[in-house]
């Protein structure tokens, strides 16, 4: 089994589109959440992870959008884009919003991988540093868990007695990528696929990740795609322009 990860599309229609375009052949797609919020089509990007068949689970802007989370967490910006995005979801998006299950979630012909938005412990949670990560890591028993929320493409591993940060080894910026790797049988991982929708590891190209199951190996994809367009539709959208600038600088 494949399966495409992505994560943190932020409403970002043009991005998803990209991703999905570079993908190679996927058995499943599999969502870590914060599908809406900052970008400019909710709609349209709950509507195409419905025709991908998508398994999503729910992010914090998900629930901010849904109006199932109190804002008082959230920044001016982003408690504005909650408040737009929640105006403009059409009826049956809100409530697939709402419905949205909290991680983990397992997919069938998958085992020994688990997928999640912030930690495995808590749905919220932003595994930033290595020490996150590898304190987690001593405590999931699950070997391989996909995560999100901090839109930095990459993850943190234990092989053997040596603990890790890892990130691919991207150069370009303006053409798309993809660098695979093979994880050790008796590793335990936290992989982030990156954000496709709204990057903050310096990179503005999407990001997304396939796992194959039977290789054991995880491969990390960043596409370019119509930044100006979707630039363009966050101001249309009167929006905060900041939105739109940060798109292009990855951060
Ligand atoms: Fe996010």
């Amino acid at each position: 089994v494949r399966v495409l990860v992505l994560s943190d599309i932020h409403g970002n229609l043009e991005a998803l589109q990209a991703c999905v375009a570079a993908a190679p052949a996927f058995d499943r797609v599999v969502n870590l959440g914060d599908i809406v919020g900052y970008g400019a089509n909710p709609n349209e990007v709950i509507d195409m992870l419905r025709q991908l068949g998508a398994l999503s689970l729910r992010g914090n802007h998900d629930k901010a959008c849904a109006g199932t989370m109190d804002l008082s967490t959230f920044n001016p910006m982003a408690t504005l884009a909650a408040m737009w995005t929640r105006q403009a979801l059409r009826p049956e998006n809100l409530e697939e919003l709402r419905n949205l299950p909290q991680g983990p979630l397992y997919i069938e012909g998958c085992e020994g991988v688990q997928f999640v938005h912030g930690s495995p412990l808590d749905e919220d949670e932003y595994l930033l540093s290595t020490l996150d990560g590898l304190e987690q890591l001593l405590h999931i028993k699950v070997p391989v868990t996909f995560f999100g929320h901090t839109h930095i493409q990459g993850g943190f591993a234990i092989e053997g007695d040596e603990g890790m940060t890892l990130r691919p080894n991207f150069r370009k910026r303006d053409q798309a990528e993809s660098y695979e790797q093979r994880l050790r049988r008796d590793g335990r991982y936290l992989i982030n696929p990156g954000s496709a929708g709204q990057p903050r590891d310096a990179d503005w190209r999407a990001a997304f990740a396939v796992f194959d199951c039977q290789e054991w190996s995880v491969t990390y994809y960043r596409v370019p795609y119509d930044v100006k367009c979707a630039q363009r539709k966050i101001l249309d959208a009167n929006l905060p322009d900041r939105l739109a600038h940060r798109l292009k600088e990855g951060r």
